[in-house]
């Protein structure tokens, strides 16, 4: 199994934009991005949840998950597994870089330019 190379990475936020435990959006090339910092690390995923319409900057963060504010439902903010039900089907996440403070995003992949 190859993986893809990740697309086109995108400056996004300051490290110290973001509070530790929870998740802000950001509108990065046309699309809206959850940014969540977990301590030292930083994740980024799709904004709504995959059971409904709920989003999830404003769910609880705790052992690098996030949990759904409408039905508690859990993912694996690496993975993006879905890890408590009702969530059942795993949200997008897209790959972060830290570099010189600053939180870059990469959308995409390289495939789709
Ligand atoms: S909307 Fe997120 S678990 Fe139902």
């Amino acid at each position: 199994m190859s993986e893809q190379a990740p697309g086109p990475w995108h400056d996004v936020a300051a490290l110290d934009d973001l509070f530790d435990g929870a998740g802000l959006e950001f509108s990065v090339a046309g699309q809206v991005v959850a940014v969540f910092r977990d301590g030292d690390a930083v994740h980024a995923t799709d904004p709504m949840c995959t059971h409904g319409l709920a989003r999830l900057c404003e769910g609880f963060l705790e052992d690098g998950q996030v949990e759904c504010p409408l039905h508690q439902g859990r993912f694996d903010l690496v993975s993006g597994a879905a890890t408590c039900a009702p969530a059942t089907r795993a949200l997008q996440v897209h790959p972060v870089r830290l570099q010189d403070g600053r939180v870059w995003v990469a959308l995409g992949t390289a495939a789709e330019g």
